[in-house]
């Protein structure tokens, strides 16, 4: 026997309540709640026996190795820990126009060469979607395009066709029959993400599915979604730039540390193997306020200019502003220099931008920071063939980083010929070849000689 009944739904994390609430009392998220449907299904206890389900013993438990799919997009694939693994259920997010549609299309082309795929587009007509596979050059004769946005639509097409790759762009235009509320709702994104994450467990079919993003930057729908899918992929960049990064920010199959660097072309998204020598572009001559730096992404070494402007204010306190550097990290740095150097910000507004627009979450960063900072509120100058990276500690000490060996053989191959780097972090084991210096510094102050007078550049 089937009845219904409304309740009200928290979309940040799911709790429910008969009443409709501004503040949720489990969360504390304001004006979160949504109505939706409920439907109970009431069984007879006395005749349904529940099935017994029994713990097993780890080491008796037995499984398969994952099988991992190569998506033809080696950046991607990296993102991915190795590859698609099969009956996964991927979630790409990322702003409007950044290129979610472009990337699921050309990943189909591999994917399609030997497996079945089902694109299913409920934002484009088949015409859209084929025009743009014709300006990329795809078309694989096992890739079927599917533009609907029924999810009981989609999973009977699915049962026809039975894909091995299942595209879903978006999940926040599907909808079930099941609930009245409009797509995009949380009842309903809820329903299709665990109608297609049910399908996917049950016939080991990968699944992608496409995720909008709300007014915060979040993936817009019920938190839970992020819960309930195996991989969560960001896909960001500025798009007046070209370049794209992937980042996953969950991955049950692989690493969140790895970054997949694409740039935005006429042909569509083409991978940069080598994302220091773009973030490098158009660099100018020496100038004031300039440090290169290098962080590592995951297994790989990646160089940044840094970039700090540093200019009297006319606030009555001073105003700091930090893109792809952390602004309590950048108040820090501009303390220590303060007290340990004796240089003066506190009348000057003060500018941090990383050049190529990647984001420095890494220690390592601050000493190419602090340097391009110093660079800026003296006259002195970083070289272009300078580059430097150590964690700075409160008292201006200069503590080691890891992976010392990568981000030099990064800083010798792009041509760097004076690497600044923590004393401790300098060891025999670190070849460098001859014209290129390894300067340990144990201290702020000692980086001071290594930036040059202007008259002397
Ligand atoms: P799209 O994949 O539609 O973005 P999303 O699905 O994330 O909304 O990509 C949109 C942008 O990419 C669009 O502004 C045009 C640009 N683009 C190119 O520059 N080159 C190409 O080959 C393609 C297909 C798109
Ligand atoms: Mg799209």
């Amino acid at each position: 026997m089937k009845t219904s009944k409304n309740i009200f739904v928290c979309s940040e994390c799911g709790f429910t309540n008969a009443k409709w609430l501004g503040k949720c009392p489990d969360c504390g998220a304001w004006n979160t709640f949504e109505e939706q449907e409920q439907i109970i299904e009431k069984t007879d206890n006395k005749t349904k026996a529940k099935p017994v389900n029994y713990a097993e013993r780890l080491s008796q438990l037995e499984i398969a190795d994952y099988i991992r799919m190569k998506t033809g997009l080696g950046e991607l694939d990296r993102v991915l820990g190795g590859g698609l693994v099969k009956g996964s259920v991927v979630l790409i997010s990322g702003e409007p126009g950044i290129g979610k549609s472009t990337l699921l299309l050309q990943i189909c082309n591999k994917l399609a060469s030997g497996r079945r795929v089902l694109y299913v587009s409920g934002e484009e007509s088949l015409g859209q979607i084929k025009l743009r596979a014709q300006r990329l050059k795809i078309n694989e004769g096992e890739l079927y395009l599917l533009a609907e946005t029924s999810v009981d639509s989609v999973v009977s097409e699915y049962e026809r066709i039975k894909p091995d790759v299942l595209m879903v762009d978006s999940i926040q235009t599907m909808y079930s029959e099941k609930f009245t509320s409009f797509s995009g709702s949380i009842s309903q994104v809820r329903e299709c993400a665990m109608t297609f994450i049910e399908l996917a467990k049950r016939t080991g079919c990968s699944v992608f599915l496409v995720g909008h993003v709300n007014k915060e930057g979040g993936i817009s729908g019920p938190k839970i979604l992020e819960h309930m899918v195996d991989a969560v992929l960001y896909f960001e960049g500025e798009r007046r730039q070209s370049y794209r990064i992937i980042r996953a920010i969950k991955n049950r199959y692989g690493s969140t540390n790895e970054i997949g660097v694409f740039e935005m072309s006429d042909i569509g998204l083409l991978e940069v193997p080598n994302p220091s020598e773009m973030m490098l572009e158009g660099r100018v001559e020496s100038i004031g306020g300039n440090c290169a730096g290098c962080i590592i992404e995951g297994s790989r070494p990646i160089i940044t200019e840094i970039q700090s402007l540093v200019a009297p204010t006319v606030f009555p306190s001073p105003k700091r502003t930090s893109d792809g550097f952390d602004y309590n990290r950048m108040c820090l740095l501009l303390a220590v220099l303060e007290r340990r150097l004796g240089l003066k910000f506190s009348q000057n507004d003060v500018y941090i931008n990383i050049a190529g627009g990647m984001r420095l979450d890494e220690p390592a960063a601050d000493l190419s920071v602090a340097m391009s900072l110093i660079s800026a509120v003296t006259d002195r100058i970083a070289p272009n063939n300078l580059i430097a990276f150590g964690e700075i500690g409160l008292s201006g000490e200069i503590r080691s980083v890891s992976h010392v060996e990568y981000r030099v053989k990064e800083s010798v191959r792009l041509g760097f010929k004076t690497i600044i780097l923590p004393k401790k972090n300098v060891n025999a084991r670190i070849k460098v070849p001859e014209g290129v210096t390894l300067a340990g510094v144990s201290s702020i102050f000692e980086t001071l000689k290594y930036l040059q007078k202007k008259e002397e550049v």
